[in-house]
C-alpha cells in the first residue's frame, strides 16, 4: 500500500510516499523561511500563495523521482490541523482533489500525530506504549501513547511553546526568524553563567510555562552591555534552561507512568544540547530513548505519509469534504 503524504500548516510544503511493507520511500521538501525572514515571521497569506505555487510541481517531481504513477497510491494524507487555516486549505484541498480524481481514499492527519509518529520512520523505532515530548514552534506537550490514536495528555504549555519562546528570545538577541537554529548556534560560543529559572519545576505536575524565560531574557539584554559575549552567554544560558526543564519535566513522566520508554519530537527536538541532556536523563532512568533523524524532527510530509498510511491500515478515511481544522486539540483524536 503506497500512501502520498502532503503537509502544508505553516512554512514548508512537504509531500512523500511511504509504502506499507517497504517504509519511506521518498520526500521532498520546499522551506519558505527565506520569504518569511524578510518579516520576522511566518506571513499567513504569503505561505497559503507560495503552497499554492509549489505544491503540484512538488509532487510532479516526487512521483517521477519515485517512479510511480497515479494507478500505483492507494491513498493521500494530508495534514488537516493544527496549523494556519489558508496554508492548511491548500494541501487539504489539493488532497482531496487528487483522491476524488484518482478514486482512491484521503486521509485527514493531525499535524502533531505526524510528529508523533516521525521516531516510527527510523529502522530502530520504538514500540507502544511510550511517553512523548512534543516541542515545536506552535505546541509543547507530553502524551502518554498507548497505541495509535489513544493519546492521554499529560502536560502542556501554559502559555510560549518551547519553539515560540526560542524564536522570541532569538529575536531580542537580534537573530533573524526563524532564531531557534540561529539562538541554538549562538548559545556554542557562550557560557551559561546567568542561571535562568526553571519554571515550573519547583511544584508537581508536568505542565510547562516559557513565556517568563523570554522576560527573563529581556531583562537580562537591558541590563547587559549587549557585547557579542554577553549575547552568547544569554543564548547559552537560556537554553540549557529549556533543556533542563524539559529534562526534568520527562523525567517526572516517565516515574508517573511507569513507562521506560520516551520519543522526542516536533522541531525543538533537533536542538543537539536538548537530545543530549534529554539522553543522560534517560540513561539515568534506564529508558529507551528515541528522536527522528534532524531533518524529521521539524515539519517534513514523511511524517503525514507515515501517520495517513497507518490510519488507513486502520480502515479509517474521511468523506468527501474538505477538512481542515487550524485549532485540533489532540485530546479529540481517536
Ligand atoms: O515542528 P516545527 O517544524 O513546526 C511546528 O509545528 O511548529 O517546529 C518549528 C520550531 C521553530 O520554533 C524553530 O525555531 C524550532 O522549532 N527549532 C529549533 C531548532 N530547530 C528548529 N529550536 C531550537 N533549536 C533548534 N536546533
Ligand atoms: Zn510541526
Amino acid at each position: 500500500m503506497y500512501v502520498l503524504g502532503i503537509e502544508t500548516s505553516c512554512d514548508e510544503t512537504g509531500v512523500a510516499i511511504y509504502h506499507a511493507e517497504k517504509g519511506l520511500i521518498n520526500h521532498v521538501l520546499y522551506s519558505q523561511i527565506e520569504m518569511h525572514s524578510e518579516y520576522g515571521g511566518v506571513v499567513p497569506e504569503l505561505a497559503s500563495r507560495d503552497h499554492i505555487r509549489k505544491l503540484v510541481p512538488l509532487i510532479k517531481q516526487l512521483m517521477q523521482e519515485s517512479k510511480l504513477s497515479a494507478a500505483d497510491i492507494n491513498g493521500i494524507a494530508y495534514t488537516a490541523g493544527p496549523g494556519l487555516m489558508g496554508a492548511l486549505l491548500v494541501g487539504a484541498s489539493t488532497a482531496r482533489s487528487l483522491a476524488w480524481a484518482w478514486n482512491i481514499p484521503a486521509i485527514a492527519v493531525h499535524h502533531m500525530e505526524g510528529h508523533l509518529l516521525a521516531p516510527m520512520l527510523e529502522e530502530n523505532s520504538p514500540e507502544f506504549p511510550f511517553v512523548a515530548l512534543l516541542i515545536s514552534g506552535g505546541h509543547t506537550l507530553l502524551v502518554q501513547v498507548n497505541q495509535i490514536g489513544a493519546y492521554q495528555l499529560l502536560g502542556e504549555s501554559l502559555d510560549d511553546a518551547a519553539g515560540e519562546a526560542f524564536d522570541k528570545t532569538a529575536k531580542l538577541l537580534g537573530l533573524s526568524y526563524p532564531g531557534g537554529p540561529k539562538l541554538s548556534k549562538l548559545a556554542e560560543q557562550g557560557h551559561p553563567q546567568i542561571k535562568f529559572p526553571r519554571p515550573m519545576t519547583d511544584r508537581p505536575g508536568l505542565d510547562f510555562s516559557f513565556s517568563g524565560l523570554k522576560t527573563f531574557a529581556l531583562n537580562t539584554i537591558n541590563a547587559s552591555d549587549k557585547t557579542a559575549q554577553n549575547k552568547a552567554d544569554i543564548a547559552a544560558a537560556f537554553q540549557l534552561a529549556v533543556a533542563e526543564t524539559l529534562a526534568i519535566k520527562c523525567k517526572r513522566a516517565l516515574q508517573q507512568t511507569g513507562l521506560k520508554r520516551l520519543v522526542v519530537a516536533g522541531g525543538v527536538s533537533a536542538n543537539s544540547q536538548i537530545r543530549a541532556l534529554l539522553m543522560d536523563m534517560a540513561i539515568k532512568e534506564q529508558a529507551e530513548i528515541y528522536f527522528p533523524r534532524p531533518e524529521f524532527c521539524t515539519d517534513n510530509g514523511a511524517m503525514i505519509a507515515y501517520a495517513g498510511c497507518q490510519r488507513l491500515m486502520l480502515g479509517q478515511q474521511q468523506g468527501l469534504d474538505i477538512f481542515a481544522r487550524p485549532r485540533w486539540p489532540m485530546s479529540e483524536l481517536i
